[in-house]
């Protein structure tokens, strides 16, 4: 067999025969994608779909190694482990991009998007190329956008329908500051935290209340801890699935391409499943008989739009207006 030589980011030099079957283990490419979600839950089922298709249509020569749970990388280190090499895929949420990129936490800003469809053209747009840009210029290499959906507030003292109502909760929170800055106009604490400790903290009554995505708080049994849920969709909650660099840089161009088609193919798929895996969750709450549900009205809503209306300011201050001038519903 006729190989030619490729140099793999923490890997050794490796012959890649075009006959890929003939490959014995040691000398495949290994693809180590580590996420910090449950399996059942969009993230976790496309990750994995991915890592079946692209050994199917690499013959096995990319295997791609699925860690769910943050088994081997914990919420907060995998983006740092895959600019070191030690990981060659992730998928974070985009509020945990802005500690690279701030501008990210655009996405974050309350009620700024009525569905993913509204993120995805935010981020084909000028000022979302501008944001996939800044993660390229610091290493990250973009490979899709996958969805989760919107956000729901959950919290253990009170029903949550008007703004007065946020005051003195203790809300658990990705790291981003335009949510920090959310919850700090309705008058509520919060406090970082690695996804995989919110059910421990919500156990230890460290903190009171969260808001997440119905998959993530059905597939960590977080509503098992809260009395009371607010089906608020009041944020965006999606992922950016980001390759090393380096690393994408030395493979192939066939398994580029064979690893861009299956991302393009799998990404359409991720969408459904996200859909489809929330619509199943609010079910499950809905059924359980075991919190108290408010769905927020139109008045309500725009009540606690006013109350946070200062995060947009806060936001324009630090980035610039062009960033939510671009946003859909001020166009
Ligand atoms: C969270 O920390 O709540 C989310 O980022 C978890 C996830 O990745 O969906």
């Amino acid at each position: 067999l006729v190989g030619m030589m490729i140099f793999l980011s923490g890997c050794d030099i490796k012959k890649y025969p075009m006959d890929h079957e003939q490959l014995s283990a040691e000398e495949r490419i290994v693809i180590r994608f580590s996420h910090i979600v449950g399996e059942n839950t969009p993230k976790g089922l496309a990750a994995r779909k991915f890592a079946s298709l692209v050994k199917e249509r690499t013959n096995g020569f990319v295997e791609v190694q699925v860690f769910p749970n943050g088994y081997l990388y914990r919420d907060g280190e995998e983006l740092e482990a895959l600019v070191q090499g030690d990981i060659q895929m992730v998928a974070p949420a985009m509020s945990k991009l802005s500690t690279i990129v701030p501008e990210w936490e655009v996405i974050d800003l309350p009620f700024a998007f009525q569905n993913s469809k509204e993120v995805r053209e935010y981020l084909e747009g000028e000022k979302g190329k501008s944001l996939l840009h800044l993660l390229e210029k610091s290493g990250y290499h973009p490979l899709g956008v996958w969805d989760n959906g919107f956000k729901q507030m959950t919290n253990s003292i009170r029903p949550l329908v008007n703004p007065d109502d946020f005051i003195g909760l203790k809300f658990r929170i990705m790291p981003s500051s335009v949510i920090q800055n959310q919850f700090q106009q309705l008058g509520a604490t919060t406090h970082s935290n690695s996804f995989n400790e919110v059910y421990k903290l919500l156990e230890k009554k460290q903190m009171n209340a969260q808001e997440n995505t119905f998959s993530n708080i059905v597939s960590k049994h977080l509503y098992s801890l809260q009395d009371y849920l607010t089906v608020s969709n009041h944020g965006y909650l999606g992922y950016v699935v980001l390759m090393n660099q380096d690393f994408w840089n030395q493979l192939p161009e066939d398994i580029q391409s064979i690893i861009q088609e299956t991302m393009d193919e799998v990404t359409k798929w991720e969408i459904e499943r996200a859909e489809q895996l929330n619509d199943e969750g609010l079910r499950e709450v809905e059924t359980c008989n075991c919190i108290d549900i408010h769905y927020l009205t139109e008045e309500e809503k725009q009540r606690w739009e006013d109350a946070l209306r200062p995060v947009y300011k806060n936001f324009a201050d630090r980035f610039g207006a062009d960033y939510i001038k671009s946003l859909p519903k001020n166009k």
